[in-house]
């Protein structure tokens, strides 16, 4: 059997301007890993949760050419992996609204984004919800679909985004159990996404010493010219020691941003020179030099790509093409699993295919298994399994609950009674109207046959 590859999912809202804290937090190193043959990468522009931030249209569209040049100029392989427009997976704001329909709406009240925005409302007494959008509400469940959409198993993300991923596995899981019999019959789920934190990747600080951030306004523009690169290093705030007095490097932002382009040797030579008591003039432009040496060769196949949109423009359908080879078939299948399906594909068809004279009705099974012990298994008429028990010493014992689950049929407070003793904790979450369907079936088979 042929391994399935990992997928590995990240996107990029399109909003802003590259910045060297971008570059080095998350373009290089998502580079990197796309190149490794082992995994599938899928890298999106996520314009949809940019119109979120942003209301500027000519913004919106400038921010998505220059984020796309910048990951073409950075050496990403279109060919290699899959890249493309969240818009242009038009099964993504489908999916959207599934998956609105089975998010609790506390969930979303709990969200850090949300709570910050009505935290701040409330300090400013004002309306908890002023200025607040159904687009910021309704933002991790704009994400759980592009990362549930590819069933994706990993999304490498940073912090502020953890809640984010634990929100896209709380509402996949919901719609697994939900939806479990039809998702069975047609032998798909969502996979649960793992968030991964790149621990060894270094968080830039901007000019002034915090993080480097778009909201806090300390950015270095990734594409500036060499000249406005060098005045913007020049910029960056530095204590008052004088040229010849010892620096320390720990703490000191042009340190951590000359190691986070440097290698081991480059960055051993400048702590020497912190010590011998560099001028901070002399160590911003050492590091002016390294980062614009690492720069330049990117720097012209941006410009190459940026002065011809209609290339990209070109690459990124291209890209939306093979993606929803992916999502069109497995958007179609969640659709039918809840239940906007054509008005002729109806359970009576699937009945008439069975045998005449028979209709097809739940299983409920026992059996011995290899360890010993005797277990019963609850399964629809398609064969997707409902209920598994827990393990019996005895035949007697499993075989007196199922009967006893058969005899309460669909009713839901004795079946929740006898499912407790039945089976394992994590088994009872399985879609109640299912298990109680497939009881009252059998029970009125029963009854038919008494
Ligand atoms: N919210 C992410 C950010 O601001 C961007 C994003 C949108 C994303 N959809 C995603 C990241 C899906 C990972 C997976 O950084």
């Amino acid at each position: 059997m042929s391994q399935e590859k990992r997928r590995i999912l990240t996107g990029i809202t399109t909003s802003g301007t590259p910045h060297l804290g971008n570059y080095v937090g998350a373009i290089r190193p998502a580079i990197a890993a796309s190149r490794r043959a082992e995994a599938e990468s899928f890298y999106f522009l996520a314009d949809y949760h940019a119109l979120i931030k942003c209301g500027d249209p000519q913004r919106v569209q400038q921010s998505t050419l220059e984020i796309a040049a910048t990951w073409l100029a950075c050496g990403l392989d279109p060919e290699q992996v899959f890249f493309y427009r969240q818009s242009d997976i038009t099964e993504i704001p489908e999916l959207t609204w599934l998956l609105t329909c089975v998010t609790g709406k506390g969930l979303l009240n709990r969200a850090h984004a949300y709570k910050a925005a009505v935290d701040q409302n409330l300090a400013a007494n004002e309306d908890p919800d002023a200025g607040v959008t159904a687009g910021l509400y309704m933002y991790p469940v704009l994400m759980a679909a592009d990362i549930l959409v590819f069933n994706a198993h990993e999304v490498p993300v940073g912090r502020d985004q953890i809640q984010h991923i634990e929100m896209a596995r709380d509402i996949g899981q919901r719609f697994n159990h939900l939806y479990a019999a039809e998702l069975a019959r047609k032998g798909v789920s969502f996979t649960l996404p793992e968030v991964r934190i790149e621990e060894n990747v270094a968080t830039l600080p901007g000019l002034d010493g915090r993080k480097m951030s778009k909201s806090y306004n300390n950015t270095i523009p990734l594409w500036l010219r060499p000249k406005e690169l060098e005045k913007s290093i020049l910029g960056i705030v530095t204590d008052s020691r004088a040229p010849g007095e010892p620096k320390d490097p720990e703490g000191s932002n042009i340190f951590a941003l000359y190691q986070a382009f440097a290698n081991a040797e480059e960055t051993a030579a400048m702590r020497q020179a912190y010590a011998d008591g560099i001028a901070w003039g002399d160590a911003k432009r050492k590091l002016f030099e390294r980062i614009d040496a690492e720069l330049a060769p990117l720097r012209e196949r941006y410009d190459v790509l940026i002065a011809k949109p209609e290339r990209i423009e070109e690459l990124l359908l291209a890209g939306a093409d093979k993606a929803r080879a992916r999502t069109r078939p497995f958007v179609e299948i969640l659709r039918w699993a809840a239940g906007i399906r054509r008005l002729t594909d109806r359970p009576a068809t699937a009945a008439a295919a069975t045998p005449a004279g028979a209709t097809a009705l739940p299983q409920i099974k026992s059996y011995r298994e290899s360890d010993g012990k005797f277990y019963f298994k609850l399964a629809t008429a398609d064969g997707a399994v409902l209920l598994q028990s827990r393990a019996f010493d005895s035949p007697k014992d499993a075989g007196r609950l199922a009967a006893a689950l058969v005899d309460a049929g669909d009713d839901r407070s004795v079946v929740a009674g006898l499912l407790l003793d039945a089976a394992p904790a994590a088994e009872i979450a399985l879609p109640a109207d299912a298990i109680a369907a497939a009881l009252a079936a059998l029970k009125a088979d029963k009854l038919a046959k008494a």
